[in-house]
C-alpha cells in the first residue's frame, strides 16, 4: 500500500499568515502541520509516502522531511501547479501508485483517538474497493456528507450540500484499491473548476464498494483550514499532551513505536533536538521502556 499526502493548495482562508508559508508548514502547537497526515500514515504501516506540494513551497518542506530515512521511511515529491483539487492526487501521482492500493491524507486533517492504530492497521489490509471515515459535525454543509440508511450502510454523499441529509462528513483521509487511478483520470471539474474526491467516492459507492466506517466520541478529527480551527487545533494537542505528558504525532516516537527505527536511533534523534524539550520527551519514552 502506498500513501500520498496532498499539502498543497492555497491556504486562503488563512491568509494573510499563508501568503508565504505553506498552511501545512504551519506550527500545530508544538509540530509543523504536515506531521499530522505524515504520523496517520505511518501508524496505518505504509512506509512509502509521496508529498504533493505546490512548486513554491516544495523546498521548505524537503528541508523539513527530507527523504525520511531518519524515521525509516520513504518519501517521494510532487508538484501540483495549481490547486485543481483533491481527486487530482492520483492522476499527479500515477506511476508512484503504479499497480498498488493507497491511502490519502489531506494535509490538514488531524486524526486522534483511542483504538485509531488499530483501526488503521485493520483498513490497510489491501481488499478490493474503497475505506473513508465519517464523523460527526456541527457544520456538515463544509465537507463530503454521507447519509446511512437503518442498517448503518452509507448510501448517499453529497459534496458541500446547502441542505444536508446528515450530520456526517467524510475526514480528509481515504484508502482505495488500484481502481482509483482509472476512476480519478475520468472525474470532470466541478465546482471551483476543481476535481473532487466526492466523485471518487460517488463512483465507488454506485459499484457498491465503498465501506464507511463511523468514527465516535472517542475520536477527535481537526482540519485546521482557517484561522480559528488551527487556533482550536493547537489548543486541543496542547490540552491533550500537557495532561498526559504525551505526544501525538511524534514522527520520530511513532518510528520507533513501529519498529521501523532502532533504541540508537532514537537516542541520536533526541540529541538533535534538546533545545525544545521535544528531544527530552525521546529520551525519557526509551528510559521508560528500558525501565
Ligand atoms: P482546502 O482546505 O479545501 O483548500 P486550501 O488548502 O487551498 O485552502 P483554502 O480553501 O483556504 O484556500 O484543502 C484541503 C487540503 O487539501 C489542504 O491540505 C490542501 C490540500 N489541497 C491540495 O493540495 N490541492 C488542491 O488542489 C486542493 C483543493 C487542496
Amino acid at each position: 500500500m502506498k500513501g500520498i499526502i496532498l499539502a498543497g493548495g492555497t491556504g486562503s482562508r488563512l491568509y494573510p499568515i499563508t501568503r508565504v508559508v505553506s498552511k501545512q508548514l504551519l506550527p500545530v502547537y508544538d509540530k509543523p502541520m504536515i506531521y499530522f497526515p505524515l504520523t496517520t500514515l505511518m501508524l496505518s504501516g505504509i512506509r512509502d509516502i509521496q508529498i504533493i506540494t505546490t512548486r513554491e513551497h516544495q523546498h521548505a518542506f524537503q528541508t523539513l522531511l527530507g527523504n525520511g530515512h531518519q524515521w525509516g521511511i520513504n518519501l517521494s515529491w510532487c508538484i501540483q501547479e495549481e490547486p485543481g483539487g483533491i481527486a487530482e492526487a492520483f492522476s499527479l501521482s500515477e506511476d508512484f501508485i503504479g499497480n498498488d492500493h493507497c491511502a490519502l491524507a489531506l494535509g490538514d486533517n488531524i486524526l486522534f483517538g483511542n483504538g485509531l492504530t488499530r483501526l488503521l492497521q485493520s483498513v490497510r489490509t489491501p481488499k478490493p474497493g474503497a475505506t473513508v471515515f465519517a464523523y460527526r459535525v456541527k457544520d456538515p454543509e463544509n465537507y463530503g456528507v454521507v447519509s446511512f440508511n437503518d442498517q448503518g450502510i452509507g448510501i448517499d454523499i453529497e459534496e458541500k450540500p446547502q441542505k444536508p441529509k446528515s450530520n456526517f462528513a467524510l475526514i480528509g483521509l481515504y484508502f482505495y484499491d488500484n481502481q482509483v487511478v482509472k476512476i480519478a483520470r475520468d472525474v470532470k471539474p466541478g465546482l471551483n473548476n476543481e476535481k473532487h474526491i466526492t466523485d471518487i467516492n460517488q463512483k465507488y459507492l454506485e459499484m457498491g464498494n465503498l465501506q464507511v466506517e463511523r468514527l465516535g466520541r472517542g475520536f477527535a478529527w481537526l482540519d485546521a483550514g482557517t484561522v480559528d480551527s488551527l487556533h482550536n487545533a493547537s489548543a486541543f494537542v496542547r490540552s491533550v499532551e500537557s495532561r498526559q505528558g504525551i505526544k501525538i504525532a511524534c514522527p520520530e516516537e511513532i518510528a520507533w513505536y513501529m519498529g521501523y527505527i532502532t533504541n540508537k536511533d532514537l537516542e541520536q534523534l533526541a540529541d538533535n533536538l534538546m533545545a525544545s524539550g521535544y528531544g527530552n520527551y525521546l529520551r525519557e519514552i526509551l528510559m521508560e521502556q528500558n525501565g
